[in-house]
C-alpha cells in the first residue's frame, strides 16, 4: 500500500484511540442518532472542510459538496440530499458556502475547454451572464472573480428557495433558514453575505407555487 494511504489509516487508528481514551462512550452515542442541525452545501475544494472551519463535530453538519457549491435544479444528487435534509432530518439551517480562489469559478471565467466539466461550469457562466454588466465594470480580474464567487452563492441560495422541497416546507410553517456565506482561503474567515431567507414571501411570483 502506498505510504500516504497507509498514513491515513494509521491516523484513523490514532484518532479512534484518542477519542476512546478521553470519551469512552463517544462512538456508541454518535452511532445511535443522526440529528444534524445544518445542511452545508459547499465546494469540493479540499481547503474548505465544513466541520473544521465552523468548529463543529461529527454529527452536527449534513454535508453536500460539488464543484463551486452549485444548486442545479435537475441534479438528483442535490435534490435527494435536500429532500432528506428538509423532510426527514428536519434540519433548521442550510448554508450555501462559496469561497474565493475557487477553481470552478475561475475556469468558468475563461474560454478554455476542460472536457466534461464544461457542462457543469455552464451553470456558472449563466450566473455570469445574468450579472455581466456589473462584473465587466470591474477591471481587476481578481476582484471580478471575487464578485462572481459572491454572486454565485446568492444565485444558489435563490435556487434553493425556488425548489418545491423548500417551498413546501415553508408553506407548512417549517424550517429551514437559508444562508449564503463566503470563505476566504487566504485568512480562514467566513463572511455572511446577508441573503438569509425563511419564507416564500421573498420569492418572485414566477417561481412561487400556490400553497
Ligand atoms: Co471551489
Amino acid at each position: 500500500m502506498p505510504e500516504f494511504v497507509k498514513k491515513l489509516l494509521g491516523n484513523n487508528q490514532k484518532w479512534v484511540e484518542e477519542i476512546r481514551r478521553t470519551d469512552p462512550t463517544y462512538f456508541s452515542r454518535l452511532g445511535e442518532t443522526h440529528q444534524p442541525i445544518v445542511l452545508w452545501i459547499g465546494c469540493s475544494d479540499a481547503r474548505v472542510p465544513a466541520n473544521q472551519i465552523t468548529g463543529t463535530s461529527p454529527g452536527e453538519v449534513f454535508v453536500h459538496r460539488n464543484i463551486a457549491n452549485m444548486v442545479v435544479h435537475s441534479d438528483m444528487n442535490m435534490l435527494s440530499v435536500l429532500s432528506y435534509a428538509v423532510e426527514v432530518l428536519k434540519i433548521r439551517h442550510i448554508v450555501v458556502c462559496g469561497h474565493y480562489s475557487c477553481g470552478g469559478i475561475n475556469a468558468a471565467m475563461t474560454n478554455q475547454s476542460f472536457g466534461v466539466i464544461d457542462n457543469w461550469l455552464r451553470h456558472i457562466k449563466d450566473v455570469y451572464r445574468a450579472h455581466q454588466d456589473q462584473l465587466e465594470a470591474i477591471d481587476d480580474a481578481e476582484k471580478r472573480a471575487r464578485l462572481l464567487v459572491e454572486l454565485n452563492v446568492k444565485e444558489q441560495v435563490y435556487n434553493l428557495c425556488k425548489t418545491s422541497i423548500v417551498q413546501s416546507s415553508w408553506s407548512r410553517g417549517d424550517f429551514p433558514y437559508i444562508h449564503g456565506w463566503v470563505y476566504d482561503v487566504h485568512d480562514g474567515i467566513l463572511k455572511d453575505l446577508d441573503v438569509t431567507f425563511n419564507s416564500n414571501e421573498a420569492l418572485s411570483s414566477l417561481y412561487r407555487f400556490k400553497d
